[in-house]
């Protein structure tokens, strides 16, 4: 495999971010989306992620995009800005490669500079997968919601888990 490289996403890399997340919509309760991301909203979601506050990444394997990551709003209200939500999708045909490791381990790096005082990942319980990746780099579980959602026919739980950084001033 060549060389990943990772780096913040720009608006032409938006239709291959869909692509590669709106895969799960239809197939995997790893997102609670139900209907597939539109380009328009995908954009619009992106101009709410400035680099120097919600970071976009895309990682690249000879120049195809193979996986995405955000740091987003936690909460909409303004108290919650010191926490941030941590969101990693790696394209379907290329898991296990360290990717989402790789992914998710830049945006920890980017948060506390920005001035996150904490992660917050929140999975659907049935999804071991985001689990041990996100537990794999520090994140503690401390939350379990109990059918909050419903998918695919299915009640859904859903837990949190929660990565504290080293800064200590709020944003
Ligand atoms: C979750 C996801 C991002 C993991 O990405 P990935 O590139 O396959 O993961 P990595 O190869 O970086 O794995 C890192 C660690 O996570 C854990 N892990 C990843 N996938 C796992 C799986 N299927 N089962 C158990 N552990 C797993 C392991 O500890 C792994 O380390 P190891 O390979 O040395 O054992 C990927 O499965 C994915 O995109 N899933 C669909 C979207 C999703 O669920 N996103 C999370 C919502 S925020």
């Amino acid at each position: 495999m060549s060389t990943p490289i990772l780096r913040l996403a720009a608006e032409s890399d938006l239709p291959t971010i869909n692509e590669i997340s709106n895969y799960y919509v239809l197939r995997s309760t790893c997102t609670d989306q139900l209907k597939p991301e539109s380009t328009a909203d995908r954009l619009a979601w992106f101009r709410e992620h400035p680099p120097e506050k919600y970071p976009v990444t895309v990682v690249e394997i000879d120049d195809d995009i193979v996986g995405w990551g955000s740091l987003s709003k936690w909460r909409p209200r303004a108290a919650m800005a010191p926490t941030g939500e941590a969101t990693v999708y790696i394209r379907h045909d290329s898991h296990r490669r360290g990717l989402g490791k790789m992914i998710l381990c830049d945006l920890i790096e980017r948060a506390s500079p920005i001035g996150f005082h904490s992660l917050i990942g929140s999975v659907s319980a049935d999804q071991p997968a985001s689990i041990a990746l996100q537990e794999s780099v520090g994140f503690q579980p401390v939350a379990h919601l109990t059918e909050v959602g419903h998918k695919f026919g299915q009640w859904l739980d859903l837990k949190y888990l929660q990565l504290m950084l080293d800064t200590q001033a709020a944003r």
